[in-house]
């Protein structure tokens, strides 16, 4: 999202939800805590059964929704995300961009068939520390790897194809990064992209309109809202067709 587009966060909607951002920011950085991925880390710890992804989910939930905000596509958009994995083949592959907490690493591995693998990207180290840690505490890091990068550098050197890609890091870079896996031949006719946070608030417009008039994809549009809050949001379903 460029600078320009955040007066979106200041409309009556979302207001509420901005001020109460600010506000534990502030109250984090007064009292010293802990960057928020290392406070979900140790609340997911402190409450979740290890080997119990459900468990694991709920509790970072209740994180969410008691103790801080976490950017994880949630409890609505999650399952979503679920159905797409549901129907892949076995042994498919999936790529995340932006892996944050591991919430929706998680969320995926659960629902993948069988020899199904995700390979997620994330670019904060303290991030890319905690998904790991939260992965492995749901049982499933033989099935995930989390890669520490930046999507534009790392996507040029994986292996493909991917049945489903997941992006969910910073909305400027859908477009380009969908390019790149274009040009590396990363996406197989039938791939699934999956995007978050296209709502209007977030001003997605760009990678809207490419995948809707480039001619590649067959795109859809789900409206729902920001996790854990009543604020407009959107998720764009993309399955590519192949071709130039
Ligand atoms: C919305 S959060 C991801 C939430 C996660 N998918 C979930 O549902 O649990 C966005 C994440 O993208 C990461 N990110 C931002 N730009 C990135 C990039 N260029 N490459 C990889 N990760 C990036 C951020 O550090 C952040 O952790």
């Amino acid at each position: 999202m460029q600078l320009g587009q955040y007066w979106r966060f200041l409309t009556p909607t979302a207001l509420p939800f901005t001020l109460e951002q600010g506000r534990t920011m502030l109250v984090d950085r007064l009292t010293g805590a802990p960057p928020r991925p290392f406070q979900a880390r140790q609340f997911v710890h402190e409450h979740a059964t290890p080997g119990d992804p459900a468990d694991v989910l709920r509790t970072l939930d209740r994180f969410s929704l008691e103790v801080r905000f976490l950017m994880s596509v949630g409890p609505e958009k999650g399952p979503l995300m679920s159905e797409m994995v549901g129907k892949l083949p076995e042994g498919a592959r999936v790529l995340e961009c932006g892996a944050y907490c591991g919430y929706s690493a998680v969320m995926i591995a659960d629902r993948l068939p069988a020899g199904g693998r995700l390979v997620s990207v994330e670019v904060d180290p303290i991030a890319a520390e905690v998904a790991r840690s939260i992965v492995d505490l749901a049982g499933y890091s033989d099935r995930v790897e989390v890669i520490l990068g930046g999507s534009t550098e790392t996507i040029p050197k994986l292996a493909g194809p991917f049945d489903l890609v997941f992006l969910d890091h910073w909305k400027e870079l859908y477009t380009t990064d969908l390019q790149t896996l274009e040009k590396h031949a990363l996406l197989r006719p039938g791939s699934v992209v999956v995007a978050d946070n296209v709502g209007e608030i977030f001003g997605a417009e760009k990678y809207l309109d490419y995948v809707r008039t480039c001619g590649r994809y067959e795109s859809e549009h789900r409206p729902a809202t920001i996790e854990y809050t009543q604020i407009p949001d959107a998720v764009e379903i993309s399955v590519y067709r192949g071709g130039n």
